[in-house]
């Protein structure tokens, strides 16, 4: 079998698999990256989402062959306990999830959107997250925590360019 090689969280990968294999399975058979999740496996609720090159993307649905080259980036890839991504600090402090199931898809889909548009109005987060479903009901809070995000993403840039 050929290798495939690609970038995962900035560390590169090859693999020798079947180029049919999902790369949801990838992840989390092979390389124990076990954030992004097996819910539905129909490309339907999201909480496999990863981001391929910065767009989100459902990853049970995407062959092995399809993503040779790509960049991924999976909830692992976004911050530490130690150094969280703003985002994850947001959820923190919101206190979003219940049974966080979803969150791993939600995160990386709403940093997508973030590194897009820094300044998104509730209705833009609501129409970013639809392909994400949270079975648990807490999307008012998933709301509020990425607008917490993104102003205390802005704040972080403002403060850097003060320095
Ligand atoms: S597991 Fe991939 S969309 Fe549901
Ligand atoms: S917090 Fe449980 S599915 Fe969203």
């Amino acid at each position: 079998m050929p290798a495939i090689n690609l970038n995962v969280n900035g560390g590169a990968v090859s693999v020798s698999a079947d180029p049919d294999t999902p790369l949801l399975d990838l992840l989390r058979n092979h390389l124990g990256l076990v954030g992004a999740k097996f819910g539905c496996g129909l490309e339907q609720c999201g909480c496999c989402m990863v981001l391929i090159d910065g767009e989100p993307v459902k990853s049970c649905g995407r062959a092995l062959s399809t993503v040779a080259g790509k960049n991924i980036t999976t909830i692992e890839g976004l911050g530490t306990p130690e150094r969280p991504h703003p985002l994850q600090q947001a959820f923190l402090d919101e206190q979003a999830g219940q049974c966080g199931y979803c969150l791993p898809g939600i995160l990386v889909t709403a940093k997508a959107l973030l590194d897009r548009n820094p300044t998104p109005s509730r209705r833009e987060i609501a129409l970013a997250l639809d392909d994400n479903i949270c079975r648990c009901g807490s999307h008012v809070r998933i709301l509020r925590a990425v607008e917490r995000a993104a102003a205390m993403m802005r704040s972080g840039h403002a403060k850097e360019a003060g320095r």
